[in-house]
């Protein structure tokens, strides 16, 4: 971290309290976007900005036709909004939801963050004129679209980053990875050979919320391959499927999951996710069971980091979800069999109700920290963006910022001892 000597030279407590601005810059200001719409992504109930703005407000979000876990206020604009609030002098946010995403707007802002609105959700939503907007803003380096493509696509590509984690020797579903569409019968037969009583099908390329999955009993698709047909019909567009057994808990539920959230790649904290109970949520307790999940997790996350880049450089990542599934197994000294189900991006739900410090306010701090490296990169990749040299000075008083709240952190640790 470079500090500046000359704004160094000022008085702390006024570089402290407010991010001071050098003559010149007038009301310039980095602009971030961020594509919103978790509309099911609530916050602690009280923890909201005071200005939410209406606009922004998920309004009537109450009672049973509620999205996700209802309420007005979400993670990710309350993300924005915290940022500029932490430096009202740098940064501007620029809320939007996809539709509103276009070439112009992203070229206009210095980066974007994707919470919500990509590809794979526009394609979900039926809108594929959409998607493909989405996509060549995405693909291209250009418009400073966080994520990148290329880690985007493995962690897309259930496949891609299956094999990876196989690779590193994480247990995982066993699963037959399907790359060239789904054929019943030779599916089928590949379950056989397996021995498997129950079959799982998912899948594995852009897929969410369950979505067109097939399951059921070997024997009963023997008997009848019918429904196995139809399935290959309807399916003729999707490539990529993961077939598995079906894995259930010896009470016969479908397994549960603990979501390990990671945040600038260090772990953060996990929740328990019931199989089957729609309202089984809640932070996962401590002890062995939640201590052998973290360290599954902290092991993947490992996987993740070797591709999550910025300018071609490694760089942790805003945010990612592990989702590590738990059956009770008796034979295991742990009392569950554990293995990883899924990778998220930060492109999910962040449960940030059920997590122990206020998601908001650490999501914000990580996204400054991160967009002052992610732009030193571009600016030194000579990205085209307005104002270079402004966005330069607007860093530079950032990093000074930053080394004086750090020093003043040191002191304060260091006050007691320097006393005696
Ligand atoms: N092999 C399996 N056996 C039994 N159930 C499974 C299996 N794989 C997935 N499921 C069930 O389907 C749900 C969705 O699958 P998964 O989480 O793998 O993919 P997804 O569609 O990307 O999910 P998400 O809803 O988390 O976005 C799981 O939470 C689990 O309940
Ligand atoms: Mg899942």
């Amino acid at each position: 971290m470079v500090c500046s000597a000359s704004i160094i030279r000022q008085k702390p407590e006024n570089v402290r309290s407010k991010s001071s601005v050098p003559a010149g810059l007038g009301s310039f200001k980095i602009r971030i976007g961020i594509i919103h719409g978790k509309v099911f992504d609530p916050i602690k109930v009280g923890t909201q900005d005071r200005h939410y703005p209406e606009h922004l407000k998920i309004k009537n979000n109450t009672g049973p036709n509620a999205e996700g876990w209802g309420g007005q206020f979400m993670a990710d604009v309350s993300t924005g909004l915290k940022m500029m609030k932490l430096h009202p002098d740098i940064f501007h946010v620029d809320f939007m939801t996809m539709e509103k995403v276009t070439e112009k707007r992203l070229s206009r802002n210095h980066l974007t963050f994707n919470f919500w609105g990509d590809v794979s959700i526009a394609l979900m939503n039926n809108k594929p004129k959409l998607a493909r907007r989405l996509q060549k803003i995405q693909k291209n380096p250009n418009f400073r679209h966080h994520p990148v493509w290329d880690y985007y696509e493995w962690i897309l590509h259930k496949t891609r980053y299956m094999k990876a984690c196989e690779r590193a020797g994480i247990p995982m579903i066993d699963t037959i990875h399907l790359e060239k569409g789904f054929n019943a019968r030779e599916v089928l037969k590949k379950i056989v050979a397996k021995g498997w009583d129950k079959f799982f099908v998912k899948p594995a390329y852009m897929s969410f919320f369950g979505a067109g999955v097939i399951n059921g009993k070997t024997q009963d698709f023997i008997d009848n391959i019918g429904p196995l047909l139809q399935y290959e019909a309807e399916n003729k567009h999707q490539k990529e499927f993961l077939v598995q057994p079906y894995m259930l808990k010896p009470n016969g539920n479908v397994f549960d999951e603990i979501r390990n959230f990671f945040i600038d790649g260090e772990w953060a904290y996990s929740v328990y996710t019931d199989g089957v109970d729609y309202e089984g949520f809640w932070e996962q307790p401590e002890g062995k069971l939640k201590e052998a999940c973290k360290k599954l997790a902290i092991q993947t996350m490992e996987e993740v980091k070797k591709v999550h880049k910025w300018e071609g450089k490694r760089m942790n990542s805003l945010l990612n979800r592990i989702d590590i599934g738990i059956i009770p197994d008796k034979s295991k000294k742990l009392g569950y069999r554990i293995f990883v189900n899924e990778i998220e991006p930060q492109i999910t739900t962040w449960l940030g109700r059920y997590c122990p410090f206020v998601i908001q306010d650490r999501m914000a701090e990580v996204c400054v920290k991160q967009a002052s490296e992610m732009l030193k990169r571009s600016l030194a990749a000579k990205r085209k963006m307005p104002s270079p040299q402004k966005v330069r000075q607007l860093l530079e008083v950032l990093d000074a910022w930053m080394c004086l709240n750090l020093n003043s952190v040191c002191k304060d640790v260091l006050e007691p001892y320097l006393s005696v």
